[in-house]
């Protein structure tokens, strides 16, 4: 055998990790847990078994939850809550501090039993899951440092109730513990439950910390003892795992005021262009989807190939599938582990089966014979519609399709409900940085893949779910503003009598696609002035209507493209041209309401305006660095079309406070006025006639929010709602925007100080943006 024949045939050896630490930590504890509540394990009670996918073999018994256990675990977090959050920054980055030292001490016996209660190569675990984890917790002992001198206006929400899935055990745990805790909630988290094993070893870490009680606690059950948390005394759920829960937790947590965020799924675009390193891009797709057996919310998992490469790069990936190695997630030598679960085998197994599109390439890979495993699977040749482009597999299997020019890429890469990460590959950069804010996505990588990192926020749109978790973005998640939450008072219309007829109709009309149109309806309802006249009619906007300002609005999407030079001249000049009315808008106010406070709000008004001018072009993106040859660039790009109850409290001045930051930012607006006093609103229509804002940028409807307000949350084609109406509309549009799983921002019935300027409108502003990570190589 000559040398060339050995090094072509050489094959592996094993390189087995020793279990024998972590089977002894089990062994430590009977191989059976109770719950970690107030500081100490329960005594364990009914549960069910966690199993070592890879062999089948039990590894522990774990207790399922009950009503009073979760009731005992929200009520420990309950009590330490107010002594957490004041203890102060400095201390709880202490505890934060500990907690990431004894994580990194005991790192190798949390990266053994991960990996047996999970499946995943001890790779992995041992260098990237336990590694992020660690980091997750320095990274925020230093976030709790720095709030109250970086968020001096922002508070912890409380009570936190966090819900992890299993793909990821300690990981998504760090995700949810660390920034709660250093914002000073307290948490009660529940593992799930294939997976319950690591989030236990860090309970027992929590104890070695000496962590004050209550501050973690952690319950082990399955999807029911998750309803149970999310129907608590709690204050907020953070939720990562699949979009049907996702859905139910967000109809059921409706109207009740508990902040909500949710990680759902994915089927992220993997685009590579023909003159992209097509090696790299091959080794690129081993992390995307072959990463934790492709069990990974954000997985590249729909391939998008250049058409002139295609062949070439398909032959290269095949052959690269023929070498990864499946097998003992133990042995370092391996790339792809095993599946979580039989179940979860038997559910991909299905869905590849139920296919009969494309041509598929099995890896010519020996699976081990017991255990769950599944081959790296390749189909190219699918269609857009074939239900494997469009469904997550959540397994390893890759679908593809190819492209011909980068519009279709786009095309392609934005037909998914999804919207979580996608990547592109290519060398050249004005192409990659072309393509990045065309993607709908959270999260862009370009020339790398499945980055994460504490430092750069992790989330997404469309239905992979809301809210943004790492960065100084995924802290908005777990404060509040500062202030006072007092209940706001219903105001009702004032009511007239005899009208006097009038030959002529002066019904307001409504303001859609930079026109005046009547309502489709054909209803109108009297304004009469608190003593008694009648003012005008306005127009009764209905579904229909609300259906042509969505239109319109889409129309108009260029506007997102302006720049902030642009904007905020636009919206100096709607100042201005108020300011120039400012007389005739104080008296209508007076008119409407009584009284005369009219002059400040039409003032107060005109300063909003100024200063979403002012941010037009200040409200910046930031570059996270994050430890690798490169940056996250977390740009603030506009949400899309925002629908927004304005309020009865401040007739114009909510108007323009809900404007204002919206199309500052790029957004296009349909605001449903004040019910009660809508005079204002039909007026500024003149300004805005006057204005050079496009047709389709600012609609405005009239009528009553109840007619609109369920329909702007069910609508497909909008991407967020804002209510600041009444406090029954909150629950009606958070339960129908489960729909698409759409942004929402609601006052659940609390009060807002709208003369007032906290922070001037940061929370608006926030709320006007989606922060898009786009991570880009740099440096050496
Ligand atoms: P799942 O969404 O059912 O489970 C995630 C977590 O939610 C677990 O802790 C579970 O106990 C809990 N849960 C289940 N039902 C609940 C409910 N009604 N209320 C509150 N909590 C509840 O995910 P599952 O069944 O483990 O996996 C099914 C599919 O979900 C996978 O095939 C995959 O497509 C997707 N998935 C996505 C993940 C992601 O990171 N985006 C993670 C895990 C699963």
């Amino acid at each position: 055998m000559t040398i060339s024949e050995i090094f072509e045939t050489m094959d592996y050896g094993t390189a087995p990790e020793s279990a024998t630490e972590a089977q002894a930590w089990l062994d430590t504890r009977n191989r059976t847990f109770g719950h970690f509540i107030n500081g100490t394990f329960t005594t364990p009670g009914n549960g069910f078994e966690t199993r070592n996918p890879a062999t089948g073999d039990m590894l522990a018994a774990v207790t399922q939850a009950t009503q009073a256990d979760v009731d005992a675990a929200v009520q420990a977090a309950r009590r330490a809550h107010p002594k957490w959050a004041g203890l102060g920054g400095h201390a709880r980055a202490r505890f934060l501090y500990a907690l990431a030292r004894l994580l990194q001490k005991h790192s190798r016996l949390f990266a053994v039993l991960e990996t047996l209660d999970n499946g995943k190569p001890i790779r992995e675990s041992r260098d990237i899951d336990i590694p992020l984890a660690q980091r997750h917790f320095y990274f925020h002992a230093g976030m709790a440092q720095l709030m109250e001198d970086e968020l001096p206006d922002r508070e912890a929400l409380g009570v936190c109730g966090q819900i992890i899935p299993w793909n990821f055990p300690l990981l998504m745990l760090a995700w949810k513990i660390a920034p709660a805790l250093a914002m000073g909630n307290t948490v009660v988290l529940k593992s799930a439950e294939y997976t319950p094993l690591t989030a236990l070893l860090f309970a027992d870490i929590c104890q070695q910390a000496g962590l004050p009680k209550g501050v973690v606690n952690i319950v082990t059950g399955d999807g029911s003892v998750g309803e149970m948390i999310v129907a608590a005394d709690v204050d907020k759920i953070a939720f990562t795992g699949s979009t049907a829960v996702g859905r139910r937790i967000r109809e059921a947590t409706a109207g009740t005021g508990k902040a909500l965020t949710l990680e759902l799924g994915g089927k992220s675009p993997y685009i590579v262009f023909d003159d992209a390193d097509l090696d790299s891009a091959v080794e690129g797709l081993v992390d995307a989807i072959w990463f934790n057996q492709g069990q990974v919310c954000c997985a590249g998992s729909r391939l998008l190939v250049h058409e002139p490469v295609a062949d070439v790069f398909y032959a290269k990936l095949r052959a690269r599938m023929d070498k990864l190695r499946v097998g003992d997630p133990l042995d370092k030598s391996i790339d792809v582990g095993a599946i979580i679960d039989p179940a979860q085998l038997k559910m991909i197994t299905d869905l590849v089966a139920s296919n009969a599109a494309g041509q598929m390439h099995v890896a010519k890979t020996d699976l081990p014979t017991e255990g769950s495993f599944y081959p790296p699977t390749l189909i190219t040749g699918l269609n857009p519609a074939d239900p494997l482009m469009q469904e997550e597999i959540f397994g390893p299997v890759l679908v593809s399709t190819t492209f011909r020019t980068p519009a279709d890429a786009v095309a392609l890469a934005n037909n998914t409900r999804y919207g979580l990460a996608a990547t592109v590959w290519s060398e050249n950069i004005n192409l990659a940085l072309d393509i990045a804010p065309k993607l709908a996505s959270g999260i862009v990588w370009i020339n790398g893949t499945n980055l994460m990192d504490a430092a750069a926020g992790f989330g997404g749109v469309r239905e992979s779910g809301f809210g943004r978790e790492g960065g100084w973005e995924g802290l908005a998640g777990y404060t509040r503003p500062k202030g006072s939450k007092k209940p706001l008072k219903e105001r009702a219309a004032a009511r007239g009598k005899n009208a006097p007829l009038d030959p002529i109709d002066r019904t307001a009309k409504l303001y859609i696609g930079g026109k005046q149109s009547r309502p489709d309806g054909g209803y109108s309802a009297p304004v009469w002035s608190k003593s008694g006249a009648l003012l005008a009619h306005v127009s009764r906007a209905n579904r229909k209507d609300l259906r042509n300002a969505v239109e319109a609005a889409h129309a108009a999407r260029s506007w997102s493209r302006t720049t902030g030079h642009l904007r905020a001249q636009i919206l100096y000049f709607i100042a201005e041209n108020l300011s120039a009315r400012a007389d005739e808008f104080a008296q209508r106010l007076n008119d409407m309401q009584g009284g005369n406070s009219g002059a400040k709000e039409v003032d107060t008004s005109i300063n909003r305006l100024f200063t979403y001018a002012a941010w037009a072009d200040k409200y910046d993106g930031q570059v996270h660095g994050v430890p690798i040859r490169g940056v996250a660039l977390a740009m603030k790009e506009p949400v899309g079309v925002i629908a927004a109850i304005c309020p009865n409290e401040a007739p114009l001045l909510g108007l323009i406070s809900c404007l204002a930051p919206a199309i500052s930012m790029g957004n296009r607006v349909i605001l449903s006025a004040s019910e009660i006093f809508p005079l204002a609103a039909t007026d500024f229509i003149q300004i805005l006639e006057t204005s050079d804002v496009p047709a389709g940028v600012v609609n405005i409807l009239t009528g009553t929010h109840d007619d609109v307000a369920t329909h702007m949350a069910a609508h497909m084609d909008i991407d967020a709602v804002w209510c600041f109406g009444r406090k029954s509309l909150s629950r009606e549009i958070e339960k129908a925007s489960a729909s698409n799983l759409k942004r929402t921002w609601v006052n659940n019935g609390v009060a807002r100080d709208w003369m007032g300027t906290p922070r001037q409108g940061q929370e608006f502003l926030q709320a006007a943006t989606e922060i898009k990570n786009i991570w880009v190589p740099y440096g050496e």
